[in-house]
This record gives structure tokens, C-alpha cells and sequence, in this order.
């Protein structure tokens, strides 16, 4: 015995200095950051590096996105870490160090998810957020009629760029002017050019990402399942998208817009019920969609529902009167009520400034929409909902203090774009999109609230679609569902994921099920409703 006692001493040493270093784990802010400095070819600021040490500048990043301010706050979990990449390489190394380091990361571009999985986890502490808040590059190469746009930017940034370099060009995206292009295009991104056009999703050429490997891949690298995938499949499930390349679309030099509102007893259920028929049908040129708020009524005792038509004509005035003469006379729109403008200045009427805003604003990131409490759902239509239906939702409708409702139409371009073209799936025969919310002040239950929107919710049931209740993934709900046990998915998780992914993505799911368990098996791009992997690591 006596002669193994080195070999003891050297035992009993080794054994120490392994419990020492397992005693020490050093904060991941240390270890992600030197992680970071490692695998990034360019180098890591400290400024683009923020941790709750840094308390004002995190939080005030942190909240900058808020759309919901249900997702603010103390009660929210935060991240440990808020990384800004100022580089490509930067990004590379934050997917290779979450890998490395088994830390979870978020990924932000615009922060207007509905349900903030950008930027809050409820599924898995800690995590990190990578916000590409400065990544917002744009270049437009008007000749070639193509953009390439860095996932950062707003649509308003892009609108603005655009506009800049011709009056007669323009993209196909979201109304609301302050949505990342990262989360918007990814999840399809549809506007008020959808009839004409299609969706963002649908005009984009190519595309730069950075997959679960750390790698850059474009389009030719990438794959046509990959790219498919990424084009509506919903945004965090199959990597961090970079860059769009943009398919820009040709506006004419004059666009007409108006608006007009009908309350119940102006006709408004009537004037409605024929809007259902007539408004999918339309002149691809014309987006005439409907906006719904109680208002008080003109005795001023009670309240009223108010519809207030909206629309963008791509051509004169004298045309449009005459398609609205042949396609929807019971409006009664006239030459008063149009305003012949830009392009870009219809981009600011459809997001509801005031007439007054300068263009600029675009390029502020201000939203004509101030962040506040809310709840969202959305549903799709098929079949006209009757007059009773109506009767019924207006009652439903006026029970609560904010409600809000916008009816999309669809149909033209739509009609006319495969089903599996995209994992957008919302094509041929739906005739209308509604979105529903209601809002709330601070210091309210928020329940009475969620709980209204799920009786509404309920109520609509029989007049949208069904066999999948179809929903769409930019408009995020997660009362739809949620992945709650990605380590260990099971089957039973599986089948789960699968109600919420047929809703959004009807038979499109399974392919994006495919796609994600080849890209991206280890499911390092995952939230509460991101494509699962059919096997998952560590499942028997
Ligand atoms: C006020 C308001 C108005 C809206 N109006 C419209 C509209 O007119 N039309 C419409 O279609 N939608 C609209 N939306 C919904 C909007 O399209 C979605 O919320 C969209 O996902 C937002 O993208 P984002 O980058 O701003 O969001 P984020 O919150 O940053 O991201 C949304 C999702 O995409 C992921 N993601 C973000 N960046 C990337 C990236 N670079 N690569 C991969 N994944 C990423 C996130 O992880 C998250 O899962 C609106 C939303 C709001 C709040
Ligand atoms: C955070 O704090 C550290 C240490 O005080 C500082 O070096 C760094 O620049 C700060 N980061 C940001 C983004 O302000
Ligand atoms: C006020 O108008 C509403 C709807 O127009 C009507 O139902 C109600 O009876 C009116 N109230 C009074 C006091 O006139
Ligand atoms: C803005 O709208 C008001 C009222 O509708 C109108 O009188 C005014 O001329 C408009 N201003 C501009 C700059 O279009
Ligand atoms: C995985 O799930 C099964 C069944 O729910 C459970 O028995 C098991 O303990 C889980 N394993 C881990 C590692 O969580």
C-alpha cells in the first residue's frame, strides 16, 4: 500500500481539483460571452452585450418591442442576456455557442409577436435573446426590380427605401409600418396589396440564413424544402433568417383611397352581409376591408356598431367609382370620399395616420398603433355569415368595453396561389380574414377580458372554417396550444403540436415537420409554438 501513496496523493489531488471546477461555474454571462469572442470572426463589442447588470439600458431594450404589454413587467420571465449582432459572424456565433453551451436562445427581429415568444420563454429558463434590432440594412436595385433587406429592418423602413428610389414600385406586406421583416415574412405577411399580389411571403427571391449548425446558407445552399419552409412556416423554427432578397412589385404613379363608415343604423348589417359576397370578388386592384368598434349612438344613451370601410385602389378615381358602381353600388361611395395619392402616401392612410404625418415616420419606427393590453385571435371565412349570425355577434360584440375587429378580404391573387405553395395555406375559397381583439387599461383583471375574447371565440365557431378551424401564425395565439415538453416530446406532444399546426398551416404541417426534424433535429430554434422535430434527443 505504502508504495501506491503517490499515486494515492496524485488520485486525491485530481479528485479535488474536478469537485473545485464543478464547484465553480462560472455566470453564463462570462461564459457565453467568451463562447461569443471564440467563434465570431468579427469581434464582440462589449456595447452590443447587454445583462441585467447593465439595468437601465437592458430593460429599456428588453421592452423597446412591446406590442402586449401582458408580456412586460415584473412577473415575465427575462432573459439572462440581450446580444444585438452587429455582423453576420455575430449571429453565427450566437447559434454555435447556444449548441456549445446548451443555453436556449430567442431570436427578435421587430418584436411584434402576439404572444412575445421573440423575447419571453415560458417554457425554459435561462435564454438568451438575440435581437437583430441592428441589422436593419437595405438595398434597392431598382433596374433589376429586387431588394435585399436585413431581417432588422421594419416594413416602414422598406416602404420608405422603396419610395425613395421610385414612385413606381413597391412590396406586398403588412399595413401596420413598425413589423420586423425577420418574424413578418416568415410567417407569410399579408396587406393591402394581398388581391393584387399576394403575400411577402410570396414575392421573395432568395433569402440568407444562418442554420442550427452555425452555418450561412442562401438559397442554392439552403434547399427548395428548406426555402419553402422559411416562406410562411412561422418565424424561430428552422433558423435565423439574415436577409430577404424582394421580388418589388410595380404600383401605378397614382393609387386612390377612401373611407367610409356605416353604423347599424345606417344599414351597417345589411351593407355587411353583401360585402361578404362582393368584396373577394372585386377587382384584384381594389382592398376594401372593413374595421369594427362600438360607437355611441346619435341619441348618445347607448352604444352602437360602427363598420368603417377602408380601401386602396391601385388606379384613378374616375375607375375606381366605376368598379364600385358595378361591383358593390349599395356603399354609395363618391368622388368626395376619394383621395387620389402616392403609393407611400397610402401606406401611411391604410395604417391610419393622420394626414398630416410626414414620411419620415417610416423611417422612426413610429407606430401609428401605441403598444398597450391586449389579446388577439384570429379566424378565416368560407361561407357568408348569415344575418342572424351578425344579430348574435353584435350582442356578443357590445358586452365588452374595447373590442376591435378587422375583416381582410381575400380572394383575387389568393384564389390563385396553390395551397402548398407556401405553408401559408389560406388560399383558394376563403373569403375573408377576421382578426379579433379587445384591449384593456393597467390595472384591470385581465381574465374578464381573455375570458370574453374565448366566449366570442366560441360564439364564431359555426361561421368559419372548420376540419381544421384554420388560424394564422403571424397572428400568434397561444390558446391554441403550446409545446411545453420539448426535452422529452412524446408522442401525445406530438399530437398535441399537431392541432395548432394544422390550424395554421392545414396539410403544410407535416412537410414542415419534415423539414424541421432534417434542418434542425437537436430543435435548437424552438418556443412555445415552433415546428417540433419528430424525434427529439434524448426521446427513447
Ligand atoms: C400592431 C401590429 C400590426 C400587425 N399588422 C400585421 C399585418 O398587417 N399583416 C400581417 O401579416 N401581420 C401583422 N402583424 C403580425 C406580424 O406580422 C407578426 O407579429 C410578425 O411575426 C412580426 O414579426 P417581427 O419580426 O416584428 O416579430 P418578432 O416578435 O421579432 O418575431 C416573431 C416570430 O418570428 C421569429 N423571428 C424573429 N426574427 C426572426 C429571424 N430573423 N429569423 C427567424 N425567426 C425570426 C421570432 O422568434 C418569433 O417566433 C401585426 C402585428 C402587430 C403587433
Ligand atoms: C454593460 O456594462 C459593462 C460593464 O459595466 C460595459 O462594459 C458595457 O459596455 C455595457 N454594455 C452596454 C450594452 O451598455
Ligand atoms: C337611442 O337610440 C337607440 C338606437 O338607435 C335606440 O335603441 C334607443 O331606444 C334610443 N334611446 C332613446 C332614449 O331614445
Ligand atoms: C387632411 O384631411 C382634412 C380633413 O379630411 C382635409 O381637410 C385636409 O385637406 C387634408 N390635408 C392633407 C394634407 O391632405
Ligand atoms: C420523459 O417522459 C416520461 C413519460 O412522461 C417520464 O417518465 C420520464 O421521466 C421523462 N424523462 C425525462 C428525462 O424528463
Amino acid at each position: 500500500m505504502e508504495s501506491s501513496s503517490p499515486m494515492r496523493l496524485l488520485l486525491v489531488l485530481v479528485l479535488q481539483l474536478s469537485v473545485q471546477l464543478r464547484a465553480y461555474t462560472a455566470p453564463i454571462e462570462e461564459t457565453f460571452f467568451r463562447c461569443l469572442s471564440v467563434n465570431s470572426k468579427l469581434a464582440i463589442p462589449l456595447s452590443s452585450y447587454y445583462t441585467p447588470n447593465n439595468a437601465s439600458s437592458f430593460t429599456s431594450l428588453l421592452d423597446s418591442t412591446a406590442q402586449s404589454l401582458r408580456y412586460v413587467g415584473p412577473k415575465v420571465p427575462k432573459p439572462d442576456i440581450i446580444f444585438t449582432p452587429l455582423g453576420e459572424p455575430h449571429v453565427q456565433a450566437a447559434v454555435i455557442c447556444s449548441r456549445r453551451l446548451n443555453v436556449h436562445i430567442r431570436v427578435r427581429s421587430g418584436g411584434h409577436d402576439y404572444e412575445a415568444v421573440s423575447y419571453v420563454s415560458q417554457i425554459e429558463t435561462p435564454f438568451i435573446v438575440i435581437d437583430l434590432v441592428r441589422l436593419r440594412g437595405i438595398d434597392v436595385d431598382i433596374p433589376r426590380k429586387t431588394a435585399w433587406v436585413q431581417a432588422g429592418a421594419t416594413d416602414g423602413e422598406v416602404y420608405y427605401k422603396i419610395a425613395e428610389r421610385s414612385k413606381v414600385h413597391g412590396f406586398p406586406m403588412g399595413v401596420c409600418t413598425t413589423i420586423g421583416i425577420g418574424g413578418h415574412i416568415t410567417g407569410g405577411g399579408i396587406g393591402s396589396m394581398m388581391r393584387k399580389f399576394g403575400i411577402a411571403a410570396d414575392n421573395v427571391l432568395d433569402a440568407r440564413i444562418v442554420d442550427s449548425k452555425g452555418r450561412i446558407l442562401n438559397r442554392a445552399a439552403m434547399g427548395e424544402d428548406l426555402f419553402w419552409a422559411i416562406r410562411g412556416g412561422g418565424g424561430g423554427s428552422f433558423g435565423i433568417i439574415l436577409a430577404w432578397r424582394i421580388k418589388l412589385v410595380n404600383v401605378p404613379q397614382t393609387v386612390t383611397v377612401f373611407t367610409v363608415s356605416k353604423t347599424l343604423d345606417q344599414d351597417g348589417t345589411k351593407l355587411l352581409l353583401r360585402w361578404q359576397e362582393v368584396a373577394p370578388k372585386l377587382d384584384d386592384n381594389l382592398f376594401l376591408n372593413v374595421a369594427i368598434r362600438p360607437a355611441p349612438t346619435g341619441n348618445g344613451t347607448s352604444r352602437t356598431v360602427t363598420t368603417t370601410y377602408r380601401a386602396l385602389f391601385l388606379g384613378s378615381r374616375t375607375h375606381l367609382l366605376k368598379v364600385m358602381e358595378e361591383g358593390f353600388p349599395e356603399l354609395g361611395l363618391t368622388s368626395q370620399d376619394c383621395i387620389e395619392t402616392s403609393w407611400i402616401e397610402s401606406v401611411l392612410y391604410m395604417a391610419l395616420f393622420p394626414n398630416t404625418t410626414g414620411l419620415e415616420v417610416l423611417r422612426q419606427v413610429i407606430s401609428s398603433i401605441p403598444p398597450g393590453y391586449f389579446k388577439a385571435k384570429a379566424d378565416f371565412v368560407r361561407v357568408p355569415i348569415p344575418e342572424s349570425g351578425l344579430n348574435g355577434l353584435w350582442k356578443l360584440f357590445l358586452e365588452e368595453e374595447s373590442p376591435f375587429m378587422q375583416w381582410t378580404p381575400y380572394g383575387g391573387m389568393m384564389e390563385r396561389i396553390f395551397e402548398d405553395a407556401t405553408p401559408f395555406p389560406h388560399r383558394r375559397g376563403i373569403l375573408f380574414e377576421i382578426f379579433y381583439s379587445t384591449s384593456w387599461q393597467k390595472d384591470e383583471d385581465p381574465s374578464k377580458h381573455m375570458n370574453w375574447i374565448k366566449r366570442l371565440y366560441n360564439y364564431m365557431g359555426p361561421y368559419v372554417s372548420s376540419s381544421p378551424r384554420e388560424a394564422y401564425v403571424n397572428y400568434r395565439d397561444l390558446d391554441l396550444g403550446m409545446n411545453r415538453n420539448w426535452k422529452n416530446a412524446t408522442d401525445y406532444d406530438l399530437i398535441e403540436a399537431s392541432a395548432w399546426g394544422t390550424k395554421y398551416f392545414k396539410r403544410n404541417f407535416y412537410k414542415l415537420l419534415e423539414v424541421k426534424s432534417r434542418v434542425d433535429p437537436d430543435n435548437i430554434f424552438r418556443h412555445e409554438q415552433s415546428i417540433p422535430p419528430l424525434l427529439v434527443k434524448g426521446q427513447t
